[in-house]
Formats: C-alpha cells, structure tokens, sequence
C-alpha cells in the first residue's frame, strides 16, 4: 500500500480493490488512532450527536457542533480520507448546500456527506460543481427518524427497490465518489453495488457491499445506548472504561484521609 494521502478518487478506485473497512470518529485522538490503524476512510458523522453530545437523535446537531468536531479529528492530519456529514436541515437548497459543505472543508473536512437521492440532486450537483468530493447516503435516514417514526430497514418492497436503485444510479452518475448504504435488505444491497459503478459501505446491509462502515463507539462498546444488531464483534470498552474509574475511586477512597 502506497504511503501517500488517501482521496476521494482513490477510494472510488477501491471499487475494484479490496473492501472498504470505514469507521466514525469525532476528536483529534480517535482519528489519529483509526488512522494509524490503516483505516483508509474517517467519517464525522452526526452520530455524533447520540454517542458523545447525549441528544435521542441526529436531527438536533448543528452545523457549528459539526464544525467543531471536524476541526479536532482534521487537526490529526490522518492519511484517511477525512469526510463529515452535513447536518439536518443545512442542505435544503443548492445554496444551502453549496455554503454548508464549504463550512466544512473550512474546517478541514475534505468530502461531505448527505442524506438521500433525487430529492437532493440539485444540492449535490452545487457541491460537486464545486469541487468538493461528495459522498451519498441511502437507505435508512436518520435525519428522517422523526418523520418516519423510527429506523426502518429499507428495500423490503418493489417500490422501495426501484427507488434506492434509481437514487443510487442519479448519485452515481452526479460525481459522487461512493455511497453508504445503512440498513438496506442484503439483496437488494448486492443488487446495487453490482449495478453501480463507484463503491457500496454498507452498514447493516449485509455481507456484499464493496465495504463497511460502523459508528466507532458501536465497535468499541463504548456507545451510550444498545449496540446495533449489526455490530457482530463489540470489544466492551465501556465495562473496562467504568472498571478503571471504580478502581481508581476505591484506591484513592482507601487511603485514610490526612485532616
Ligand atoms: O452519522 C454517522 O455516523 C453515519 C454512519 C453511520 C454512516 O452516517
């Protein structure tokens, strides 16, 4: 593997290489620790705002809390490629768009991330006319939690099918140098990274999308909530983490006060 930095055109190239092995990260430490690890994409995702800002869901963080987590993981300088969501309701329009994804790569992101597929088409295209590397983002929503109630696995129907292949066809063919697919029937996932020319991540969509991406906290068992179905091996972190703190507690409890 060549030591230069990882771009956005060379993990499309990965299309045809091996599997994209994706993690989220939020600070300067975890991103310089995922980097060294090898892990060739970093994602600031607004999942941040479950597992470490304590909302119920995505749809409460703001651009400037992005902004402030993609400052601390860019100051790692990772050789990954470093790409951050665009939060709820900062993509509403081109111009929208266009002025969110510049705030990030101001704050040193270098792709951005959005939610959905025709809808969002015009917004993407600014993007990309800007040159701005643009990642896509089908299946579940979770920026569209509240208004779906809940998080639904996506391509159970034949409507739901036709409409994720044709959004992923549209991203496609717009520029956009990859696509996470969160929680699409394995088939259907398949069907699409076989039909698609730029790589599949998949998170809960099965085993055959060109790669995986999992919320870090997720892998490492640090998250605050349930650890997703889809999250096979979980390392506990948490348990080890509160097992430090009890220790810590206890052995400075145990030595008698001097007063
Ligand atoms: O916000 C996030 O962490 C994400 C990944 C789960 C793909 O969008």
């Amino acid at each position: 593997m060549s030591i230069g930095k990882i771009t956005a055109a060379a993990i499309q190239a990965m299309k045809n290489g091996p599997r994209i092995a994706a993690l989220t990260a939020y600070d300067f430490p975890m991103t310089q620790l995922l980097d060294a690890a090898g892990i060739p994409l970093i994602l600031v995702g607004d999942s941040l705002g479950m597992v470490v800002l304590g909302y119920s869901d995505t749809t409460r963080v703001t651009l400037a809390e992005m902004e402030h987590h993609v400052r601390a993981a860019a100051r790692a300088k990772p050789r990954a490629l470093l790409a951050a969501d665009m939060p709820f309701q900062s993509y509403q329009t081109p111009a929208q768009a266009l002025d969110t994804a510049r705030r990030l790569v101001a704050a040193g992101a270098e792709a951005v991330k959005a939610e959905g597929g025709r809808a969002i088409l015009p917004q993407v295209r600014a993007i990309l006319a800007d040159g701005i590397p643009f990642l896509g983002h089908l299946g579940m929503l979770p920026q569209s939690v509240l208004e779906e109630k809940g998080y639904h696995v996506k391509g159970k129907t034949d409507i739901e099918r036709a409409n994720l292949l044709a959004d992923a066809q549209a991203l496609a063919q717009a520029g956009s140098f990859a696509l996470v697919l969160e929680l699409v029937t394995p088939p259907v996932a398949r069907e699409i990274t076989q039909t698609i020319p730029i790589p599949t991540i998949g998170i809960g969509a099965g085993p055959d999308c060109d790669g995986e991406i999992l919320v870090v906290t997720d892998l490492l068992g640090t998250s605050p909530g349930d650890v997703p179905r889809h999250v096979k091996k979980n390392w506990r972190f948490g348990e080890q983490m509160r097992a430090a703190a009890v220790e810590w507690r206890e052995s400075v409890a145990s030595r008698p006060a001097n007063r």
